[in-house]
């Protein structure tokens, strides 16, 4: 169980670029990382497009006024001077700008924790791992439902045999926030993410189901995708070529079968991020609306509903327990969870711990690459007329 207590003498020194006040997603970054205030400490950041919204805000947030900085190439310069400079920033900007600034943050010798979809092109994910392996730096990539802890409840369960042999990976990151045209000129946050420039050569696909696709590599780590078919289409026509819905089929090496459904025009749906793994002998369920239960459902029984904190659990499932059984746990614990295992990482790394690193399980830069071979391919199939393509 996870308490808050230390394991490094100190922690450590995080700035973020991106971020800032109208962010969808800083706030999930910070209570990530300062839930256990032992790991991380906010000094420094460049957090907003707009020089004085950024400022005011992380003057707000505690950080000091010199150290909220308008540009992040200033930022990472400045930095690097100081004696109590930054060690590890997190990227939360707008998908296009993702890989040039991981690149200058490797290069100013920080670890790096960034956004999904990591980046734009598998090589750019090459490259960059090379980079921090010469740095001997981390990179981390963000995806924070993945630290929720009965993920690797499943994952310990298939694992065991409770399910007998994996045969569908149903899953599912569909919403209905997409449905009014309006938001693509209205909402900042949507217009960048229609834009192919920035948004990269998908809408739903980058933005949604590469968290889910990670997800279900995490409680199936012994399959992988052989080949895939996607058919993607925008039924808000000036959405084109970016898709607003997408199907894709997949084939695993195992003989097993998949599906992805994810979707922004999924009208009325709220909660729409299923993981259900059927096998020979019964199924295993996770619904982010109920995220601290997953459904055990053995044929020809009763269903069993598996409960967070119980102490019936995997011991992995428990060990990233934090608030005990009675109390509702959900996604900040999840982004909590994350940010710890990539300190945990990012202090194995720093003392040169290499084999401590093998077996850590967390989002790193090759859970970020297979993302974005995710996304080429499912660009490359749905292009050529939704074939089937070869995942590797
Ligand atoms: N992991 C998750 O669960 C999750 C959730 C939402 C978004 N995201 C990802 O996070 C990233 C940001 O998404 P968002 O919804 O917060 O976008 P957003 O448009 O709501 O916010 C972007 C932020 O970046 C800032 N910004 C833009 N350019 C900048 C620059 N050059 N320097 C400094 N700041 C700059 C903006 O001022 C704003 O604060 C995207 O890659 C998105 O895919 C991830």
């Amino acid at each position: 169980m996870i308490n808050g207590e230390k394991f490094m003498d100190r922690p450590l020194r995080w700035g973020m670029i991106g971020g800032g006040k109208t962010s969808g997603v800083g706030y999930k970054h910070r209570t990530g990382a300062q839930r256990d205030a032992a790991n991380y400490q906010l000094v420094a950041g460049a957090f907003d497009i707009d020089e004085e919204r950024g400022r005011s805000f992380g003057v707000n947030l505690g950080v000091t006024a010199e150290r909220c900085y308008a540009d992040y190439h200033v930022m990472l310069e400045e930095e690097s001077k100081r004696e109590d400079g930054i060690e590890v920033v997190s990227i939360a900007l707008p998908n296009g700008l993702h890989y040039e600034a991981t690149k200058k943050a490797l290069e100013a010798g920080l670890h790096v924790i960034c956004e999904k979809p990591l980046f734009f092109t598998s090589e750019e994910g090459e490259e960059i791992k090379k980079l921090a392996e010469e740095k001997r730096k981390i990179v981390g990539v963000s995806y924070g439902f993945s630290g929720n802890q009965m993920l690797l409840q499943m994952r310990d369960m298939i694992a065991e045999g409770a399910i007998g042999e994996v045969t569908m990976v149903e899953l599912q990151y569909t919403h209905g926030y997409g449905a009014d045209p309006e938001g693509d000129t209205k909402n900042p946050s949507q217009q960048w993410r229609v834009n192919p420039k920035i948004s990269g050569d998908t809408f739903v696909i980058g933005d949604l189901s590469t968290h889910t696709i990670y997800m279900s590599q995490l409680i199936l780590p012994e399959l992988k995708i052989d080949q895939l078919l996607c058919m993607r289409q925008s039924f808000i026509e000036s959405r084109k070529p970016l898709e607003d819905n997408a199907y894709v089929l997949m084939k695993y090496n195992t003989g097993a079968v998949g599906r992805v459904w994810t979707s922004a025009v999924n009208c009325g749906c709220v909660d729409g991020h299923r993981i259900r793994i059927v096998g020979t002998k019964a199924s295993l369920e996770w619904w982010d609306a109920i995220p601290y239960e997953v459904s055990y459902e053995i044929q020809g029984e009763p269903i069993q509903k598996l409960i967070r904190g119980s102490d019936y659990l995997s011991d992995a499932c428990k060990a990233d327990e934090r608030l005990g059984v009675l109390h509702v746990e959900g996604l900040s614990d999840a982004w909590a969870n994350v940010y710890r295992k990539i300190a945990l990482a990012i202090h194995a790394k720093n003392n040169g711990d290499e084999e401590a690193l093998a077996k850590m399980v967390y989002p790193d830069i090759d859970a970020g690459i297979n993302g974005i071979k995710w996304i080429e391919n499912c660009v490359k199939s749905s292009n050529q007329g939704s074939v089937w393509v070869d995942f590797e």
